[in-house]
Parts: C-alpha cells; structure tokens; sequence
C-alpha cells in the first residue's frame, strides 16, 4: 500500500525550497512528463551501443540496485523518487519487500500513489525532516543531492549540508550497508573556473588536462556568455539548486562512508541530453499548450546549455558508491 505524508512546515533546511520544487517538478514537469519517456526517469541513464532512452534508463536503475546491493533487500529508501521508476524496478525486478520514496513534490506523490505499486511507500518529505520506522539495507538518491544545498552558500556551509545528509544515511543504515548516489557534478576546480575556462584546460576525474594558458578576450567572452546561461537555467528552470563537485562529496562523507566506488560518466550525461532535446524539440507545441511557450523555450534553451557544458565537460554525471564506515 502507498501513503502519502505532509512535509514539516517548521524545517530549518536551507536547499532548494518546497515552493521552487514544485515549480520545477508540478509545474514544468507536465511537459517533462511527455520528453522522459515511459517509464518517466529524470536523471541520466546508463547506455551502451545501440541503447534506447528506456534501455539505458532500466540499466542505470539495475547498477543501483546492485551497486547499493539493494537486491533482494527487506528496507531500501530511495531519496529524491521523482516518478517512482526506482520504487518499482525494486520491487518488480529486484525483489525488495518494501521501499520508502521521498520527494518534495506532491504532484509525483500523488502519481506514485495513484500506480499503487505493492511494496512502494511514498512521502512528501525532506530527507532532512524523515525519521525511518526501521533500519534500511540499503539507500539511493539519483540526481538529488543538486537540491541540498543553496546557491548563495560558501563551500564550507555547503559541505556541512552534504555532510549532513551523508550522518542521516549513516544512523539510518544497517551496519556496512551502502549508499549510491548519482549527481551533477561541476568540474574539481570549482563552479566559477568550471564556467570561465576553456574546455581544453578543464579534466573530469580520470581526464587529462591540456596545457594551462593565460585567459584572452575570447575565452573571457565566453566564460561571461557561459554565466549568463548558468544564470539562466538557475532562474527559470532549476530555481535554488547547485551543483556539488566530487571533491566535496568525497570530503562530506569522510570517516562516515568509505567510497566503493567513483565513476564520471560523462558520456552518459551527453546522451541522455541529446535525447531528450530531441524529444523536448519534438514536443514544442504539446508543451505550450500545457506550460506555456515562454516556459517550453526556457526549458530548450537550458537543455541546450546543458548538452554543451557536458561536451566541454564543465559539469559531468558521477556515480559514487559508499559503505558505512
Ligand atoms: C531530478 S529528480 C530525480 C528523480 C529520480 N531520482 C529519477 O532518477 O527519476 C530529483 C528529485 O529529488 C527530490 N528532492 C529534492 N530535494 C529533496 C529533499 N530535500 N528531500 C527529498 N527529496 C528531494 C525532488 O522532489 C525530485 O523528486
């Protein structure tokens, strides 16, 4: 059976606010919904040669389960569900008795709900604010950790939310259960030289840089030209979000977890873009009739930002595998 709860209302948390969620995933997402293909995922899949969206979605959500080592599990939380499409593959294809789906939206809740997936418990709920009824065996959150901590923070204060959440999974797993996690990442160096320099000076974990040269007229046109996009995307479509880098999250979750696993998968946030561009161009006057034109353009123009910036590798997709220390 599914149960929806209400979030707090007196939650002290300072990431992307119930208000800018809902715009995003309640309000824009009428016109996600028709680009994400069947089994409505919102986050990057996993492909390889001659994938479809759907089959690269379903790989991504089985690395997961098993990365988490949530197969056949008895508890697995799931933070940040969106649509659900995690809740289910768990328990349809991987056997878990039970999962708990967290989302800040009430319009997934509801949807979730509405499917009425044995196993699948969903609630409108801050992971800051949850309080599980048990222990978990293991947890997931794909493409959350973008909404934990507020675009004016320093990296100290930002790092002290990750770390946060990072001490929440940590009292909420069973002794060396995992976490796997799956995020936008800016580049290593930060989000002001990952937007202001040129694509050759800028590697992702296991890429090698080009030679550093002195910043020219040109390459600073272009970094102020990629500010006004990321400020942009960061007004209209993904209000009171920002990117994490791997440095922070490895440095968040020192001596709590171990990391298993780190992979940048930035081939997969390129095609996973790519498609759903495609499928966004394809949708333009369905969306407008649902969202608007104004907001439908916003959406184009923010996937088309994102596409380059994964090609010039400004921002990457990484999936890190932790275990409870
Ligand atoms: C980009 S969607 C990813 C959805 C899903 N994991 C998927 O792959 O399809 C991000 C999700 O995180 C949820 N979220 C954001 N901040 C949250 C928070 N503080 N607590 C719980 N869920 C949150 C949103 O409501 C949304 O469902």
């Amino acid at each position: 059976m599914t149960v929806v709860h209400e979030a707090k209302k007196d939650s002290s948390y300072k990431g992307t606010s119930s208000k800018a969620i809902v715009h995003h995933y309640d309000f824009l997402g009428d016109f996600y919904r028709l680009t994400l293909g069947p089994e409505l995922v919102y986050s990057y899949g996993m492909w390889e040669a001659g994938d479809t969206l759907e089959s690269a979605q379903l790989r991504k959500l089985d690395y997961h389960a098993e990365a988490a080592r949530a197969v056949g599990a008895k508890r697995v939380l799931d933070v940040g569900c969106g649509w659900g499409s995690l809740m289910r593959r768990l328990v349809e294809t991987h056997h878990v008795d039970h999962v708990v789906g967290l989302t800040m939206s009430p319009g997934q809740a509801a949807w979730v709900r509405d499917q009425q997936w044995p196993g699948c418990e969903i609630r409108v709920e801050n992971w800051f604010d949850h309080e599980p009824a048990d222990l978990y065996d293991a947890i997931i959150a794909i493409e959350a950790i973008e909404h934990f901590a507020g675009n004016t923070m320093w990296r100290a204060r930002r790092i002290a939310r990750y770390r946060a959440f990072f001490q929440r999974c940590h009292s909420w797993l069973k002794p060396a259960g995992r976490l796997s996690i799956q995020a936008n990442t800016w580049n290593d160096r930060g989000w002001l030289a990952s937007l202001m320099l040129p694509p050759q000076q800028l590697a992702q974990p296991g890429e090698t840089p080009g030679a550093r040269e002195r910043l020219g007229p040109k390459a600073l046109y272009g970094g102020i030209k990629n500010i006004r996009e990321g400020l942009h995307a960061s007004r209209k479509v993904f209000p009171e979000c920002f990117l994490p880098t791997p440095a922070e999250l490895r440095e968040a979750s020192r001596g709590l977890f171990r990391v298993e696993e780190e992979r940048n998968d930035r081939d997969d946030g390129v095609a996973t873009v790519q498609s759903w561009l495609e499928r966004s161009e394809a949708n333009r006057a369905r969306g407008a009739e649902l969202i608007g034109e104004s907001a439908v353009s916003d959406i184009i123009r923010e996937q088309r930002t994102a596409l380059r910036f994964l090609r010039e590798g400004r921002f990457t997709s990484v999936r890190m595998v932790f275990e409870k220390a």
